[in-house]
């Protein structure tokens, strides 16, 4: 048998249908809470079809078993799929009691004693609860998955803990309240729900439940008897610390979702706070908390890019560059119609520099390292020393070439107009540029040529 097991072909422990697949146990394992303390509280139905659906769900359950035995599993990075897997599978994972959860023995009870009591069928499906740890192992494996957002799933994860816990905590009200009721005096019976039909009940319970556990604790429905005191004030002190994970849980899920937010915050309460150390006087820090205003708001943060990326292979890196800066290469005329492997060469090259209004990128008369390329914003090339203005450059625009051609000092400053983003290429990087590609190499040249002359 269990060689035949093992001629299946076996499946990618993080393919796509077992994600499905493990998305319809976690469905199964929370319908059976749900379900089987209901049934045993309130002893009633939920749907006309109940059977049929415990069928269905005992089926996957079981299904499971099988399907578990042609999952690979991760070792070191590498996914395993041989044979060894059944061995691992006996050792390592919940094979025993994935068993024993699986067995159908309230359908054979209901299938051949037609007349036992919904309470006993109920008790012989408590075992499927056997399988509740192991949807926590799948919500855990989900997320450290890369595809799935990890607040997402501690969010879903987290409601559902809440919601069963005030379930199942209902469920025992109410079964208290209708054994204690049957002698004395219950919180049913003063309620006057004791004639009620079940969702009346249930959804009472289930309010005293949430407002028990909350501590909000309004005070209609009240314990009547010893067993419901103790029973309440248990559920207190549980309320307590569950709402403190709770709270707890949210808050971190919270503060992660925004990380790159956060980071940027720290870093501004640092300069912040730097700025007030060293006394800066209040126009320059305006100055520099604008700065950081325009980053946020256009670029997030940049430096975090490179930190990020520096770490992946070159190809990887260099086809996030292309997107990156596609805005860039859509706007230079130069760059358009250039073979790919330019650009690709080019791209990684490129440093980005955010500039405020007024800012000198380039003084007249200065050895020139660098040249650089507009992406947003609006700058002059001028004489310093005649006020000439030569031309304004917008996005597209390239400038600080003509030093790096000649060897020669700068012919002209540039000033920022606007907030102005720009691409700088490092004099080492443009010659090498040059050097492999000529074609780039002779309209730099042309342009800077007819720029020289303009000048004069
Ligand atoms: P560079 O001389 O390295 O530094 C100043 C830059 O201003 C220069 O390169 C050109 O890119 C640019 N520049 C100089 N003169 C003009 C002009 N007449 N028109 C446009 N840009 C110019």
């Amino acid at each position: 048998m269990l060689s035949f097991l093992s001629r299946i072909p076996s499946l990618h422990p993080e393919s796509k249908s077992l994600t499905v697949w493990e998305a319809l146990l976690v469905f199964v394992t929370l319908y059976n809470c749900f379900v089987i303390p209901f049934r045993m509280a309130f002893h009633a139905i939920i749907f006309d079809f109940w059977f049929l659906i415990d069928c269905l769900a005992d089926f996957i359950l079981i299904a499971d078993i099988f399907l578990r035995f042609h999952v690979g599993y991760i070792d070191e990075g590498e996914v395993i799929k041989d044979k060894q897997k059944i061995s691992y599978y006996y050792r390592n994972t919940d094979f025993k009691s994935n068993i024993l959860a699986s067995l159908p023995i309230d359908i054979l009870i209901y299938l051949f004693l037609p007349n036992t009591s919904l309470i006993l069928i109920s008790l012989a499906r408590i075992p499927r609860f056997l399988r509740f740890p192991q949807c926590f192992l799948i919500f855990r494996k989900w997320d450290n998955n890369v595809y799935f957002n990890s607040a997402v799933i501690r969010m879903i994860e987290l409601l559902i803990i809440v919601f069963l816990i005030d379930h199942w905590i209902a469920c025992l009200w109410f079964f208290i309240g209708n054994i204690t009721g049957q002698s004395g005096k219950s919180w049913l019976q003063i309620n006057d729900l004791y004639l009620e039909n079940t969702t009346t009940q249930y959804l009472h319970s289930l309010y005293w439940s949430i407002t028990t556990l909350t501590t909000v604790g309004y005070g209609d429905i009240t314990p009547k008897n010893n067993i419901e005191l103790i029973f309440t004030f248990t559920v207190m002190f549980l309320g307590v610390s569950l709402y403190a994970f709770i709270i707890g849980n949210v808050a971190a899920i919270i503060s992660n979702l925004d990380a790159s937010k956060n980071r940027f915050r720290d870093k501004l309460g640092q300069v912040q706070s730097y700025m007030w150390e060293r006394k800066i006087p209040r126009s320059l820090q305006k100055n520099v908390l604008d700065y950081y205003q325009y980053m946020w708001e256009y670029n997030r943060d940049i430096s975090l890019d490179f930190e990020l990326l520096d770490e992946l292979p070159h190809s990887i890196k260099t086809q996030i560059y292309c997107y990156l800066y596609q805005e860039l290469l859509e706007k230079v005329p130069i760059f358009q119609d250039a073979e790919p492997c330019f650009i690709e060469d080019l791209v990684i090259k490129l440093k980005p520099r955010i500039l405020p209004p007024n800012d000198y990128v380039i003084r007249e008369e200065q050895i020139g390292h660098e040249m650089y390329f507009v992406k947003r914003g609006q700058l002059q090339a001028f004489s310093e020393k005649t006020g000439k203005v030569y031309t304004v450059m917008v996005a597209g625009s390239f400038f600080g070439e003509i030093a790096l051609l000649y060897d020669s000092r700068r012919t002209a400053s540039v000033k920022t107009l606007t907030y102005c983003e720009l691409f700088v290429l490092y004099k080492e990087d443009f010659n090498k540029v040059l050097e492999n590609y000529p074609q780039f190499s002779e309209k730099v040249k042309e342009i800077a040529e007819k720029r020289y002359q303009v000048r004069d």
